[in-house]
């Protein structure tokens, strides 16, 4: 039941910091280590894969993006990303030592069970990263980690997104964990920072009075886009993913950097455009090229929306509309960065008078090719 709220999509957004509290349940020990023994693939074969692919579509091709770079960054074993629609007609190179990882809310997608049933047939291990108890995909996969969001009954998905994230980052963390990196500090210490993730969303949530406004005043816009660069270019594209499916209006996510090669042209007066601003630490050569990407772009007329780090203060002369989110290691920013955009599409579908929970075309879980 919608437990009050005008729909599941908004109680969904709201129950967040327990999805992610619940998924991270149990699998972080007292000793600040991971332990996934549920996942039943030995270490063994772990330390001996020699590369990961990701396969999934929509809304979990977003999480599958972002984690790739974590997987890269903590264990620096090769990881590939592909849509699943595309993957198994690419004739894809892979045998015993590919670790393919699947990614789905319903595990019953049929493009993302194809894909999965095509990488078993190539001697692969297969290991889902699921929602659904009992599904397809974890009933054939070699291993399964669960994601702990609960029922999600919008179309638009919300917490399940969430969750995956959290499970990309736990598998990309064990992996490292099991086979020992450089970052073995850095990943410790990330370890305890997810676990104080569950707070940072609450945050966010309660700070939303202003991004509902601002939805609300945009309602009559033709177009947004969305702009992000490392792991804020896949959050870029989920908040595009998410006006187009609940507000039917053009929106589009790019990576920051390719504005010059093309789509810059299309800013022109009073365009609102979304800027995930990657962190000021860490990655600052990021961070300082975002910030003149929005100068760029408010110098040619757009109205900038900018969603920053609190205390990113560079970025406050460009910014018509400042969203902030809490501090958090680089990785794990699109889990505070993602939700604003959630709350907009929402709202911003509600003012066009839309069908918030079932958007018209689109099914919860898609069971054709
Ligand atoms: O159940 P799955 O995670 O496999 O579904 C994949 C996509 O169909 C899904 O994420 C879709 O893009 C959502 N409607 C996005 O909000």
């Amino acid at each position: 039941e919608k437990d009050g709220y005008d729909y599941f999509m908004l109680k969904e957004i709201a129950e967040q910091p327990k999805a992610v509290a619940d998924t991270l349940l149990g699998r972080i020990g007292t000793d600040g280590r991971l332990h996934l023994d549920e996942v039943r693939i030995p270490d063994q074969v772990l330390r001996e894969i020699d590369k990961v692919v990701i396969i999934a579509c929509g809304t979990s091709f977003h999480a599958a993006m972002i984690a790739k770079l974590a997987i890269e960054h903590w264990t620096r074993v090769p990881c590939e990303v592909e849509l699943a629609s595309e993957f198994r007609y690419r004739d894809p190179i892979l045998d015993k030592q590919s670790l393919v990882v699947t990614i789905s809310q319903s595990g019953e997608t049929m493009d993302t069970l194809m894909a999965q049933r095509h990488a078993r047939e190539q001697g692969a291990k297969v290991l889902a990263i699921c929602n659904t108890n009992g599904s397809t995909m974890p009933r054939e996969a070699d291993a399964v980690l669960y994601t702990h969001a609960g029922p999600e009954v919008a179309v638009a998905s919300t917490k399940a997104f969430l969750t995956q994230l959290v499970a990309c980052y736990l598998v990309a963390l064990y992996l490292g964990q099991v086979r020992g990196t450089k970052w073995g500090d850095e990943i410790t210490e990330v370890i305890q920072q997810l676990a104080e993730m569950p707070k940072h969303v609450e945050k966010v949530l309660d700070t939303m009075g202003p991004v509902r406004d601002l939805a609300r005043s945009l309602k009559d816009a033709t177009s947004v886009l969305f702009l992000g660069r490392h792991v804020g270019y896949p959050v870029a594209l989920e908040g595009a993913l998410k006006l187009k499916e609940l507000a039917y209006m053009h929106a589009e996510g790019f990576a920051a950097g390719e504005l010059k090669h093309g789509p810059i042209a299309l800013i022109e007066d009073g365009l609102p455009v979304v800027v995930v601003v990657p962190s000021p630490r860490g990655r600052s050569v990021l961070h300082d090229k975002i910030v003149s990407n929005i100068q760029e772009i408010r110098a040619r007329g757009a109205k900038t929306i900018v969603i920053a780090e609190e205390g990113d203060e560079a970025v406050v002369p460009y910014a018509d509309h400042l969203v902030r989110i809490p501090a958090t290691p680089v990785l794990l920013q699109p889990l505070v960065a993602t939700v604003p955009l959630q709350v907009f599409a929402c709202e911003l579908a509600t003012a066009k008078g839309h069908e918030v929970d079932q958007p018209r075309n689109l099914a919860k879980s898609v069971t054709v090719e």
